[in-house]
């Protein structure tokens, strides 16, 4: 369908519609919290979308809204967030924070794909993803849903699985809405505390938080949703600036505005805005928030809000239209139910590539020599080696809508314990699981047990980390030091003086300092999805050559946090503490491979503003590196950032083959934001570092003048 033919059918539709159904076209029902009769009425009134219903109770809801006066479908949403993990059966792929590991957004695209195509065959039409909140206080307790701490690493991922949802064409069988969330700056809450205010400036939100948002909206993003928290002391949801002048007058978004849940009813009892339902519904409607997620008092305090004058009928007219054009575009008029592909939720295609995204997500950050393994006894220790719950991390079939942890595992899945038996066996290894302990402290800890094994073994893979109950919404930590009793693991396995492999199966970055220390090797597995155990054994005995890099900074301590690598020069003491050595334990962009990569001939044509580098494969082995480029902006008329990632590339090489890389840029690429919020590129001199990592040890570098 043309634009020209939405905008008018949208007109025409609209124009039939009652006052009454289109303030009921605003709200989201949360199926699950109200169930199935309450839900029936809501379709009949003409409710515009429904969340977390599947199946056959989604049917009747679409039927029930078809047969209402106008006969406007209804679009169902999910958090279809790594995989349609809600559906039992469906492929799980690594979280996001894993998935950036890749630093591929090819592979992003295709996780937004099988998840499309299975969300689409449960007869769904959206999903509340991508994340596009940096994660930059690890403290949070979502850092597992973002794609690490970059805007631009995370505006090249998002824009990925965006395209991937949403394929070339909405109204396809196999497409569906995506969702930019949480818009905007949620994950800088204070302290790394959920849905807290955000202490930063209109203009630091510009510089450093609105290019992945920015992004989505080239992407051709169908929907956004807006955060919980607030910045300054405004409640997004309350910001006609962020809502309207930033996202719809100055970025173009032409989609549909949903609220995270319940934020309508927030500004009345958390955020204190409003003193009674009337006026949140007045704010929230007036600052341009389109549907209303599961605030179902919204309805009638509207409806009041519009009769009393406060809210002009032309707000609700845009917001109906954003969610109608959005109705056309997919198709929904002519096929209320999407069809999918039959048969394809879990289906072979689909679990190789999730198997694929976990080979690209696995990330050795320490290796003596240690790694891969030659075979012998092999001890593999502690409880996350074999918690497929902990492997999985949120949004799943264990946390939503049931959050039941006694919710049976489905199959296929392989822990790493169990990929450590598979692939060991091929390389004539024995393998001998203890549990020893969890994150969490419980009475069946058993670290002599773990110590005596370890001790008979040849190498010890010990396997520390976080479960569900560590992380989530409203599951912030304060200490990120490894919990339970793991250090005490770590040390007693240490002191048998059988070499030590530490893997890392957890939502965020934890703090290794002592494991590192102690530890022959360490790999970062994060969450990493149905096959998450078989990458890091594959990664562990040599199958694959690791290619993982860090899309996020691993602190030392916890009172270290924020410790991201693009922070500003400072002046007394650069950022150090005097009491702990400064800089994060690994850096952004770190990852090690089985062979080694050099950079040389580095150089810049000023005409073309092009960059060119030489990589080449100095080791025994074909590996993937990842090309990474940063610049600094020398003198400025306001502070920057020692350094800011601006590109990056994938490139495979055979042994001993070299690569010429080059990268080509515009003058907009090295732009500042000024303090009255103007986005310009100031003349002067830069430096351009390209290498392996954000360290400076890592990086040649160039200056070149614009
Ligand atoms: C979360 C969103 C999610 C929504 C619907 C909220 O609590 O913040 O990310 O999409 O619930 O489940």
């Amino acid at each position: 369908m043309t634009d020209k033919e939405v905008a008018e059918r949208t007109e025409a539709l609209l124009h039939q519609m009652t006052l009454e159904e289109k303030v009921a076209q605003m709200v989201q029902i949360p199926y699950s919290h109200i169930g199935r009769e309450e839900s029936l009425k809501w379709a009949a009134r003409g409710a515009g979308s429904f969340l977390h219903v599947l199946g056959d109770e989604a049917r009747e809801i679409q039927q029930t809204a078809l047969n209402s006066r106008l006969g406007i479908p209804v679009i169902f949403g999910i958090d279809a967030i790594h995989g349609h993990c809600l559906n039992d059966h469906a492929t799980i792929f690594p979280s996001q924070l894993a998935q950036a590991c890749s630093w591929n957004p090819e592979l992003s695209r295709k996780v937004g794909r099988v998840t499309a195509r299975e969300v689409a065959t449960d007869g769904l039409h959206w999903t509340f993803s991508p994340v596009l909140c940096l994660g930059r206080d690890t403290r949070w307790g979502r850092i597992d849903e973002t794609f690490g701490e970059d805007p631009y690493l995370s505006a090249i991922m998002g824009e990925g699985i965006i395209k991937g949802y949403q394929g070339d064409d909405l109204s396809d069988n196999e497409s569906i809405l995506a969702c930019a969330k949480h818009y905007i700056a949620y994950g800088e809450s204070t302290g790394g505390r959920d849905a807290y205010d955000s202490e930063i400036t209109w203009r630091k939100l510009r510089e450093v938080f609105l290019a992945p948002f920015k992004k989505a909206i080239e992407a051709g993003c169908a929907t956004f949703m807006t955060a919980y928290g607030s910045i300054d002391g405004t409640p997004l949801t309350a910001s006609s600036k962020a809502l309207k002048e930033i996202l719809r007058d100055e970025c173009g978004f032409d989609g549909f505005v949903v609220t995270d849940w319940d934020n309508c009813n927030s500004l009345l009892i958390n955020q204190h805005l409003a003193s009674n339902m009337e006026d949140a519904a007045v704010i929230t409607a007036n600052a341009g928030n389109d549907m209303i997620m599961s605030t179902l008092t919204f309805y009638e305090a509207a409806l009041n809000g519009v009769k009393n004058g406060r809210i002009d009928i032309k707000v609700i007219d845009d917001a109906v239209r954003h969610i109608l054009i959005v109705k056309f575009r997919l198709g929904l008029f002519e096929h209320p139910e999407k069809k999918g592909i039959p048969g394809c939720i879990g289906c072979e295609e689909h679990l190789t590539a999730a198997k694929e995204v976990a080979n690209a997500s696995v990330t050795l950050l320490k290796n003596n020599g240690i790694l891969p393994l030659k075979g012998g006894k092999i001890a593999v220790i502690g409880a996350n080696a074999d918690d497929i719950r902990a492997q999985y991390g949120d949004w799943t079939y264990f946390t939503h809508p049931r959050n039941n942890p006694n919710h049976i595992a489905v199959r296929p899945y392989v822990t790493i314990r169990e990929g450590l038996e598979a692939i060991g066996s091929t390389y004539g290894s024995q393998i001998t699981y203890c549990r020893g302990c969890g994150p969490i402290a419980d009475p069946s800890d058993d670290i002599q047990a773990a110590a005596n094994i370890a001790a008979v073994n040849d190498v010890a893979i010990v396997v520390v980390g976080d479960v569900i109950s560590q992380h989530g919404e409203k599951k912030d930590r304060a200490n990120l030091s490894l919990s339970g009793r793991q250090s005490e693991l770590l040390r007693a396995i240490k002191a048998t003086g059988t070499p030590m492999v530490c893997v890392l199966v957890s939502s965020k970055p934890l703090c290794l300092d002592e494991a590192d220390a102690m530890s022959d090797a360490l790999v970062v597995a994060f969450n990493g999805g149905m096959f998450g155990g078989e990458s890091v054994a594959k990664v562990l005995f040599g199958a694959i050559n690791p290619e993982g890099r860090l899309p996020i900074s691993f602190p030392r301590h916890s009172g270290q946090l924020p410790v991201y690598y693009n922070h500003y020069s400072g002046w007394h003491s650069s950022g150090k503490y005097c009491d702990l050595q400064s800089g994060p334990l690994y850096a952004f962009g770190e990852g090690l491979s089985y062979t080694s990569f050099a950079y040389s001939n580095l150089t810049w044509n000023a005409d073309s503003m092009t960059a060119t580098v030489t990589v080449t494969n100095k080791g025994t082995q074909a590996g993937t590196e990842t090309v990474q480029v940063y610049y600094h902006d020398l003198i400025a008329s306001i502070l920057t950032p020692v350094k800011n990632l601006c590109a990056f590339k994938k490139v495979y090489l055979e042994n001993g083959e070299s690569k010429q890389i080059s990268f080509s840029f515009k003058k907009e690429d090295f732009s500042i934001v000024l303090p009255n919020e103007e986005r310009v590129t100031e003349s002067g001199e830069f430096v351009l570092m390209v290498g392996h990592s954000s360290r400076d040890q890592d990086l040649l570098s160039i200056s070149f003048t614009l």
